[in-house]
């Protein structure tokens, strides 16, 4: 999986490459992470990649022409059967907000090309001709866009193929499963007054799987109900969400 970003803060990208599960996958070539400076494609003497906006405003906005230029460029490092299916994406509040299927559409891609939205804005003629998706990693304004493209690069690596672990561990994942993911206990079994369940030493399989499903529904339900709508629940969950009462009774629907 390629990524290919560009940015006026090339160095901003250097913080994932270089250690854990990324680096790691990056020296094993699964991924590449390259990140380029707008400002290279800029034509004048100052290297202007921003300009005041038209109408009047605060604020600079990033200039349409060198960011065409960087696209043209990173795509003409995707080889020509890639092309069509490399998603051009726009980090900015104003897109769509990153989830699960977002980041499985994206993990299916042969690479994708990163524009880092500038703060104040870009110029509209970059969404018109260039975008193929603008994302928003949450509802708060960041002062540029480089933590969002690492935050989608690293979201979307742990689906390719070999960079964790083992493809089981990442369906398994809390929120990829739809849930919560349920408490984990490690040594030692009693620390500072507190025990790890009974349950979890128990070596009862069916009765841990039990136990962890149901830890995963209450702490859905408890920390982010609007999850439960979507998840695939069984009959056992929903009775078991039924009997925990309460006042949210629009769960078991
Ligand atoms: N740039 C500034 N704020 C952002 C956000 N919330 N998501 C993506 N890019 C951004």
């Amino acid at each position: 999986m390629r990524f290919q970003v560009l940015t006026l803060f090339p160095e901003a990208l250097r913080a994932l490459a270089g250690y854990s599960i990324i680096g790691r996958a990056i020296q094993n070539g699964l991924l590449s992470i390259t990140a380029t400076d707008i400002r290279r494609f800029t034509t004048d003497r100052h290297g202007t990649a921003d300009d005041y906006q038209f109408g009047g405003g605060p604020g600079m906005v990033l200039k349409p022409e060198p960011v065409f230029a960087a696209v043209d460029d990173a795509l003409a490092a995707v080889p020509d059967a890639e092309r069509g299916a490399t998603p051009v994406v726009l980090t900015s509040p104003q897109g769509r907000l990153l989830d699960q299927s977002i980041v499985d559409e994206f993990a299916a891609a042969p690479g994708l090309i990163i524009i880092c939205g500038h703060y104040a804005g870009v110029d509209e003629r970059i969404r018109a001709g260039l975008v193929t998706h603008e994302v928003s990693i949450g509802d708060y304004v960041l002062t540029g866009g480089e933590l969002a493209a690492l935050v989608i690069i690293d979201a979307v690596s742990r689906f390719v193929p070999g960079v964790v672990g083992s493809a089981e561990n990442v369906q398994e994942d809390s929120i990829t499963s739809g849930l919560l993911q349920h408490p984990l206990y490690t040594r030692p079994a009693e620390f500072r007054g507190m025990a790890a369940p009974e349950i979890l030493r128990s070596g009862n399989h069916a009765e841990i799987e039990r136990w962890r499903r149901r830890q995963s529904l209450e702490r859905t339900r408890r920390q982010r109900p609007d999850l439960l709508d979507a998840a695939r629940l069984t009959n056992a969950d929903r009775a078991y969400l039924a009997g925990l009462g309460g006042n949210d009774d629009d769960d078991a629907a």
